[in-house]
């Protein structure tokens, strides 16, 4: 992190919130992957919790030197999560993910992508509450995607309904504002602190 990027390209971890197989997940993920691929300010890193062993039972508040994914959130200037809603939250391996990592969110924007019946609101509203305690500040624009399983072509793949792209744009313009702006707040607090 330097002073010299400021204005130019941030990296953004995207957080896939369901382990489940199959998931639905799957064609959301790749339709995030590729809309996001595109963006010219975003370094793109898709973080699977499937892909990822973080132990419920070794679970320490802080507990990143054993993380395998600590390293990649540290590295990121700002999260999107694509979260699922299962009775009316957010699933259970993603509030570990979470609560394994602390300085890891710190003074970062956390974005949110949610899908379900009702395009997982009460499961992103849920989050909103958690993040604070993290020193992590959630991104007003969201992205909502109601009944996303009636949108996959014959392929499997996601086509989003009218609307969709224009909100992760405006999600994705919010979250690049305070990245932006998060991160100098870190570097000048690094250098106060140097
Ligand atoms: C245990 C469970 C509970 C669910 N509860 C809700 C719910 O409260 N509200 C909702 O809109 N959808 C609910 N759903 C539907 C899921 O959001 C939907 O199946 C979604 O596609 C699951 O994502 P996934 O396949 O990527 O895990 C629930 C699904 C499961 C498995």
């Amino acid at each position: 992190m330097t002073e010299d990027n400021l204005n130019g390209r941030l990296r953004i971890a995207v957080v896939i919130g369901s382990v489940r197989r199959p998931r639905l997940a799957d064609p959301l993920a790749a339709w995030l992957e590729r809309e996001l691929s595109a963006v010219d300010w975003v370094d793109l890193d898709m973080i699977d919790l499937a892909a990822v062993s973080l132990p419920m039972h070794e679970m320490q508040p802080g507990g990143a030197a054993v993380s395998p994914i600590a390293g990649r959130l540290a590295g990121a200037d700002g999260f999107v999560l694509l979260t699922p809603e299962y009775n009316h939250s957010f699933p259970a391996p993603l509030k570990n993910a979470i609560d394994w990592h602390v300085t890891e969110w710190a003074y970062k924007p956390v974005a949110f992508v949610g899908y379900g019946g009702s395009g997982g609101i009460r499961a992103i509203e849920q989050l909103r509450t958690v993040f604070p305690e993290l020193r992590a500040t959630t991104v007003r624009e969201t992205v909502l995607l109601p009944m996303a399983w009636e949108h996959l072509d014959a392929d499997g793949r996601f086509v989003p309904p009218p609307g969709t792209v224009r909100a992760l744009r405006a999600t994705m313009n919010e979250l690049r504002t305070w990245a932006r702006a998060l991160r100098s707040l870190r570097l000048a607090d690094q250098a106060g602190r140097a």
